[in-house]
């Protein structure tokens, strides 16, 4: 069904979520994320009406750039914010775009940065709020935030003053507890935002609406029915150019720890007693809580050789630019994870997450028990309707972005009952058109107005890393025999098919709906 835009019509109207006028402040602002990401989002805000008149955003980095910067931004929001570069707003909203030089740990610098929003702020007719946003290498996110206190920045006068973080949140879970402990010895907790852009995807959102505006799935979803829980995130890209970070980083620190345990966390929590960020990250919290150190088998690691992706040859990870030939790091990385609590005791959870597979599909697959007894036929002569399938929930984050259901039909004609796995689907695009939004409108949004709904608390980020720093030390603590383990385009290592194979299961793979 194609949602008509009279039917969008009850929306609220835009003008309720405006927040009040105030300054944007990018640190690292040389860096790709604010030309590819938030300036394109920022721009699009002020598109669709939702940013204040009076506002202003100030870039900061060590390069002396001045005013090729707000030219650059320009270009960046024309490039991938798909906007036509003849749009009449472009160059009003560069106007408010300005760059300030400054090393990120030197603190003589921090009082011109403040006279400096002092000034823009005098001379935009700009109140008291502002909305700091760390984009730097993680090392200099402790310094800024030091600095910014130091300088009496952080502390709100009368209005909204916030500080967003990028990720990595820490690289392990004392530098996370580090961290932490230094944001809060400057900030107050409901003033910081630790960013994880899977919560700004209206698919992510979408799996709270799909359980909780809906009254017949939540009977279903739980033990009793649920017979085991995939999520993929799949990338065909490789590390591009990032080598030194991806070095540091890898699979399971990259992807699994922050955004594959998002979608989790949806998917295994209990329903909120409403949609504000106290009521919704408590019941993440406690979903993940309730998940048992992960044995060191239940994790493998794989790392990608030379393949061929999208029909182009492609070279392996170890010579890849900047990249130690003989590197460890892990490009993939799987787990089997349980949820002790009533409603998934038992329930195996099997997330991966990995570079150069032979698909970009983010997908979380919800098997059904089958029925107790099987009274139909299977279909005779091959295909998809061979064997009696289970019902499947399909939640396809990107791309093709919907929700399928599959379950068994009768093959019409045959005389026996034969049964066909067939799909009840919903396409995103179908019904309510393709969006150019890329996820951070509806965060920076939410971190201006002050609603941390959609951003991590201190305590998840604290209990994700609990659960993957022992993996991460053993890993460290062991060479892996065989790396690289899996052949660019392909679907990983077969070690991470061994461990859905000890349960009787399977990878689905069939990925991305279309
Ligand atoms: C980032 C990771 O957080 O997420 C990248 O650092 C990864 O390595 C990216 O490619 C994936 O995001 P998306 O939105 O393309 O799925």
């Amino acid at each position: 069904m194609k949602v008509r835009p009279e039917d969008l019509s009850q929306v609220p109207p835009a003008g309720e979520r405006v927040p009040n006028p105030g300054i944007m402040v990018i640190f690292g602002a040389s860096g790709d994320l604010t030309k590819r990401k938030l300036l394109p989002a920022l721009f699009h805000l002020e598109q669709v009406g939702l940013l204040p008149k009076n506002f202003a955003i100030v870039g900061v980095a060590r390069r002396p750039l001045g005013g090729e910067f707000a030219a650059d931004m320009r270009a960046g929001i024309v490039e991938f914010g798909s906007v036509d570069n003849g749009d009449p707003k472009l160059d009003e909203f560069k106007s408010k775009i300005s760059y300030y030089a400054l090393s990120f740990d030197d603190p003589s610098h921090y009082a011109g940065l403040k006279a400096e929003l002092d000034r823009i702020a005098k001379e935009k007719s700009i109140g008291p709020d502002r909305l700091f946003y760390l984009a730097t290498a993680p090392e200099y996110f402790a310094p800024i935030i030091e600095n910014l206190g130091a300088q009496e920045m952080a502390q709100p006068e009368h209005g909204h003053v916030g500080v967003v973080i990028e990720k990595p949140f820490g690289h392990d879970l004392d530098s996370a507890r580090e961290l932490n402990h230094q944001v809060n010895a400057v900030f107050h907790e409901n003033q910081v935002f630790r960013i994880d852009h899977y919560l700004g995807k209206e698919t992510v959102q979408n799996i709270l609406v799909f359980r909780f505006a809906n009254g017949i799935f939540e009977p279903v979803w739980n033990r009793n029915y649920i017979d085991h829980v995939q999520i993929t995130a799949a990338e065909t890209l490789g590390v591009e150019g990032r080598g030194p970070f991806y070095e540091k980083a890898g699979a399971l620190r990259d992807v699994v720890q922050n955004h594959v345990m998002e979608l989790l966390s949806f998917v295994a929590m209990e329903p909120p007693s409403s949609f504000d960020a106290e009521a919704v990250r408590r019941e993440k919290v406690k979903a993940w809580r309730a998940i048992p150190n992960i044995p060191i088998l239940n994790a493998v690691r794989g790392q990608y050789g030379p393949g061929v992706v999208d029909a182009k040859k492609v070279v392996g990870y170890r010579d890849e630019e900047r990249v130690n030939p003989e590197s460890g790091t892990e490009t993939y990385a799987a787990v089997k994870l349980g949820i002790e609590n009533w409603r998934w005791a038992g329930v195996p959870f099997y997330l991966r997450a990995g570079k150069r597979l032979k698909k970009r599909a983010t997908e979380i697959s919800i098997q059904f028990k089958q029925p107790p007894l099987l009274i139909f036929n299977r279909m005779q002569g091959g295909g998809p309707c061979q064997e009696i399938q289970p019902n499947l929930l399909t939640i396809r984050i990107q791309p093709n972005e919907g929700i399928a259901l599959r379950f068994g039909a009768k093959v019409p004609t045959t005389p026996e009952m034969a049964v066909c796995p067939v799909n009840m689907d919903f396409d995103y695009a179908a019904a309510f058109g393709t969006s150019t939004a890329n996820g951070y409108e509806r965060l920076l949004l939410d971190a201006m107005l002050g609603d941390q709904t959609l951003f991590a608390h201190r305590d998840g980020v604290e209990v994700t890393w609990a659960l993957y720093t022992p993996i991460l030390e053993a890993w460290a603590a062991k060479n892996p025999e065989v790396f690289p383990n899996y052949f660019s385009g392909s679907w990983g290592p077969d070690c991470a098919d061994r461990l859905l194979e000890h349960d009787g299961h399977l990878w689905r793979n069939n990925l991305g709906g279309k």
